[in-house]
């Protein structure tokens, strides 16, 4: 028989409060199931929520029940029940079954409780999408969208579009993505901004978001070979205004998802300390005394670069004792016997869990004198490494800027600093936690001359910025923006060890499947 819609009239999951002591359809997958004496537990989901449904032997036909009891994970069925209080369930809710069908009854389902690695859940993405996991992300990413548009749009910015197929680069030429536009090369958008400020000189206070690519062929945690940028380009903005509104913008974000995501950010057991501290202001901190800090040669906040990473060194060493010695403990006491199963199981479990500490402690403690070498002997002038990064937010307590850099690590089109002339006015805005850079921005060059030079330095072709350099031929004002990547804020956020997981198909070095 074809598959057929059971009801029209079923209720979100999400909802399901605002119905105690009634009766509601509910349509979903099972999530969990475990049967006792007569009776079946399911944890459905809908998408919008998970409930702890009961289907008890007796309101049931005998072969219905028999067939019920047979369906695996990820089974689809639609349900009738009454919704009860009980707080010792997800959401304060149980639902007891009066009617169930089934759409599709499911065995083998892939991605099973055991845990797997994440190259079998990436090659399962398709499916892996479903876990609680993912979908607690999923919902922190979509409340991240809302509340960047939201943001925007209270403040009277208009959201245009840049195109993806692009005639030149805006990033620098090695990371482009070329591709064929009928008979001419072309390259896919590695960021909407030279467009944003055309359409800021028409609109005034624009952003796009859209699709960037970045042909880089690194494999680090923080790289995506398409991601998902907001450009903001604001006409008569200086980087000051420019640094007052990304700290404006991020503060506002991250509020919002506080108080919305609350739910989602319990199942992912964020701890939330590092996300309230953004509501402080963030330090503003020049490239050069941003070196002083990483080399560890002026203290901050009472804090060394140099001897936090040292400590932290000896801490993780001493951290390690302490958990082979917990583990041996427990093997031990496991071996002994006499213990409860439940105890057994617990036990077991935290073991497992160690382990992993276990695992993540000596990868730091091979990183951290890499970094210290790092630290020290970084060169004035270069860009930091994601370690520097991340030595340099360990030194405070909230995001931090980083402005006025040096001219030659940075694009084309920033604008020189008055006082250096081997700076450029752009900012990168630095998350905790060891996620670095999630915005990069800046003052834009409105000198043509100066921007002339600068394209020929960087052996860009000057026909391609033709149009571009109209922009200071025909009423040039200061202006400014910036781009935040999407998946580094939902990265930081979830507090996810790899941006993979921040969007739903990756795309990176390797993986275009699924
Ligand atoms: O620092 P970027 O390269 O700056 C720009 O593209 C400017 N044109 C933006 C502007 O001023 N309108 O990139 C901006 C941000 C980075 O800070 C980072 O968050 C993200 O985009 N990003 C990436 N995210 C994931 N994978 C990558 N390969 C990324 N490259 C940049
Ligand atoms: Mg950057």
């Amino acid at each position: 028989m074809a598959m057929q819609l059971k009801s029209g009239n079923t209720v979100f999951i999400r909802d399901l409060s605002l119905y105690i002591g009634k009766q509601v359809e509910l349509q979903g997958w099972i999530l969990n199931k475990r049967s006792g004496k007569g009776i079946i537990f399911i944890v459905l989901r809908d998408g919008s929520g998970y409930a702890q449904c009961v289907i008890s032997e007796e309101i049931l036909a005998a072969d219905s029940y028999k067939e019920i009891d047979s369906l695996g994970l990820e089974s689809s069925i639609y349900l009738k029940g009454k919704v009860i209080a009980d707080e010792r369930q997800i959401g304060g809710i149980e639902v007891q079954a009066e009617e169930v069908s089934i759409y599709h009854n499911t065995q083998d389902y892939p991605i099973a409780k055991k845990e797997h690695g994440v190259e079998f859940l990436m090659e399962h993405r398709h499916l892996w999408l479903r876990s609680k996991r993912q979908w607690a992300v999923m919902r922190i990413r979509n409340q991240i969208i809302y509340s960047i548009h939201h943001f925007f749009q209270d403040r009277g910015f208009v959201q245009m579009d840049s195109p993806i197929f692009t005639g030149n680069a805006v990033e620098g030429t090695s990371t482009l993505f070329e591709t064929e536009f009928f008979d001419k090369r072309a390259y896919l958008s590695q960021s909407g901004q030279l467009y944003g400020e055309a359409m800021a000189m028409s609109l005034g206070l624009i952003y796009t978001f859209g699709p960037t690519f970045r042909a880089e062929k690194s494999k680090t945690r923080r790289h995506l070979s398409e991601f998902w940028m907001i450009e903001p380009e604001m006409a008569f903005y200086d980087n000051e205004r420019n640094m007052d509104l990304i700290e404006d913008f991020i503060q506002y974000v991250i509020k919002d998802v506080l108080e919305k995501c609350k739910f989602e950010l319990a199942e992912l057991e964020r701890d939330t300390t590092m996300l309230e501290n953004a509501a402080k202001p963030f330090p503003r901190i020049s490239y050069d005394r941003a070196v002083h800090y990483l080399k560890g040669r002026e203290d901050v906040n009472g804090r060394n670069a140099i001897q936090l990473l040292q400590d932290d060194l000896k801490q993780a060493q001493k951290r390690i004792v302490e958990i082979e010695e917990d583990i041996s403990t427990r093997e031990a006491s496991i071996k002994a016997g006499g213990m409860k199963k439940g105890v057994i199981a617990f036990n077991e479990n935290k073991i497992k869990e160690l382990k992993t500490e276990l695992k993540e402690l000596e990868e730091l403690i091979r990183n951290i004198p890499q970094w210290i070498d790092s630290a020290q002997n970084f060169e004035y002038g270069s860009d930091f490494g994601g370690s520097d990064e991340t030595v340099l937010t360990r030194l405070f307590d909230t995001p931090i800027m980083v402005y006025n850099w040096p001219k030659a690590i940075k694009a084309f089109y920033m604008k020189k600093a008055e006082d250096n002339p081997d700076l450029v006015k752009g900012v990168d805005v630095l998350a905790p936690e060891g996620y670095g850079e999630i915005v990069g921005g800046g003052e834009r060059e409105t000198d043509l001359k100066i921007l002339i030079d600068a394209i020929n330095h960087h052996q860009l072709p000057m026909s391609a910025f033709e149009w571009y350099l109209d922009l200071r031929r025909f009423g040039s004002v200061p202006h400014a923006g910036f781009g935040l990547g999407l998946e580094r804020l939902v990265s930081w956020v979830c507090k996810i060890q790899h941006v993979r997981e921040s969007i739903p198909f990756p795309r990176m070095m390797g993986t275009l499947f699924p």
